[in-house]
């Protein structure tokens, strides 16, 4: 069915609350899972996917530590969030929906955090980042590694 350019799903709500308490009790909903829901209530996979993809409450890859969520809003794209992304991927090895493999990094892609005059921006745990470059970046995902091996060592 079609909803002003939105095709829309039968039972949608309890489609949600059924992914959104997969979300809660497994931190990340899995192509695996998503398939499986597909496969059980008849609901073509691309749709689910859309779904998922539009609410930006659920998450597509288990978490690291630290969650970096790089807007990708109209304001910060054209202030290059690109450069924050190249410098995630040269720092900690991670593209967009990954995982660092030290577990310490997810990367994620979100649309405008509300910040833009301090474009770009990043969000970590929840904690705004602004006016980031290559360089800032770098230096704090640095910073946070070398707080995770320090507190290694005291373990
Ligand atoms: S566009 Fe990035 S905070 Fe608004």
């Amino acid at each position: 069915m079609e909803k002003e350019g939105k095709t829309v799903i039968a039972g949608e709500s309890r489609v949600l609350e059924m992914l959104q308490e997969i979300n809660k009790n497994e931190g990340y909903i899995s192509r695996e899972r998503l398939s499986s829901i597909s496969r059980e209530l008849g609901i073509p996979l691309s749709l689910l996917y859309g779904l998922v993809t539009f609410y930006n409450q659920f998450n597509l890859a288990t978490s690291g530590r630290y969650t970096i969520e790089v807007c990708e809003g109209t304001a910060c794209h054209i202030n290059k969030s690109s450069e924050i992304k190249r410098a995630i991927k040269d720092a900690a090895g991670i593209s967009v929906d990954e995982t660092s493999s030290d577990g310490l990094f997810t990367l994620r892609d979100v649309r405008c955090l509300g910040a833009c005059a301090l474009a770009p921006v990043l969000r970590l745990n929840k904690k705004i980042y602004s006016k980031m470059t290559y360089e800032k970046t770098k230096e704090l995902i640095f910073k946070l590694k070398k707080e995770a091996e320090g507190e290694a060592k005291l373990k």
